[in-house]
């Protein structure tokens, strides 16, 4: 543990599973008082319980990202707990392994509503809770199909690319307001969690389709939660603290082609 986070107070949504129960853990162990948060209530507290079994501090909550009062609600119990927000992960998110063509209007509804207006709602209260206390830093999960298009999965494509952008945007309007809150992404290649294997498993052919995904990566396997998270780690911190608006890959070479 080097404290690279050290008297930060982060919040992570999604922190139940995969790349933000990594991320969580992480910014906890570099020295952050984490707010571990997750549409799984139960799941949430089970992280917090866990980060404080380490010896660091934590509170669990359950946020549905898509919903405006559960923000509202995460981010009083957020200043109650600690009076300040310094670091905010927005994470969560959902994939759709589907075609144009195979797409309803509510599916491609209920992917825009977590994947998108999940981080517009996020970063909308995450920079109202953190210009007060002098700034901060808001990470945002996009992916490589926020760069490029993917076959079968337009929907996801389509809301990765919208927090890209988005991203840059409210980078530019917080510069502009002076108020020292940065906005960056992050754009993971493919990382062995549940989210990935599930569409794995669901496939006709699950093993020509791993094959598939490791045969894209340069690195010729996916990556690991861990991977991402030592990203959102450096966005996080101050070490970062001349990149706004900036996307960091952590593909294993998949879009160097
Ligand atoms: N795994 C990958 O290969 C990969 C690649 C690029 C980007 N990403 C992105 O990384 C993020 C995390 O993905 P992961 O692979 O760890 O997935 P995961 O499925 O392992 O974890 C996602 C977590 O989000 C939670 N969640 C789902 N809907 C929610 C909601 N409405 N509100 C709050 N929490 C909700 C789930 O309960 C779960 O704990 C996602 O935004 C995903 O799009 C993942």
């Amino acid at each position: 543990m080097s404290n690279r986070v050290a008297g930060k107070v982060a919040l992570v949504t999604g922190a139940a599973s995969g790349i933000g129960f990594a991320v969580a853990f992480m910014l906890a162990r570099e020295g952050a008082r984490v707010v571990a948060t997750d549409i799984d209530e139960e799941a949430a507290k089970k992280v917090a319980a866990g980060i404080e079994g380490e010896g660091a501090e934590a509170l669990g909550l359950r946020l549905d990202v898509a919903r405006e009062e559960d923000w509202r609600t995460a981010m009083d119990e957020t200043m109650k707990r600690f009076g300040r927000l310094d670091v905010l992960v927005n994470n969560a998110g959902v994939a759709l392994a589907k075609s144009v063509l195979e797409t309803s209007l509510n599916e491609w509804r209920g992917i825009m509503s977590i994947n998108l207006d999940g981080v517009f709602l996020g970063t909308r209260y995450g920079i109202e809770a953190m210009a007060p206390g002098g700034g901060g830093s808001i990470v945002n999960m996009s992916s490589v199909y926020g760069m490029v298009g993917g076959l079968g999965v337009a929907a996801y494509c389509a809301s990765k690319g919208g927090v890209r952008v988005f991203t840059k945007a409210a980078a530019l309007e917080c510069a502009e307001l002076n108020n020292n809150v940065r906005v960056n992404s992050v754009h993971p290649g493919f990382i062995e969690t549940s989210m990935v294997n599930d569409v794995i498993r669901e496939s006709a052919n699950p093993e020509a389709l791993r094959k598939g995904i490791e045969y894209q990566m340069a690195l010729k396997r996916m990556g690991e939660p861990s991977d991402v998270a030592a990203a959102v780690l450096y966005l996080a911190s101050d070490e970062s603290r001349f990149c706004t608006g900036s996307e960091l890959v952590v593909d294993g070479g998949m879009l160097a082609r």
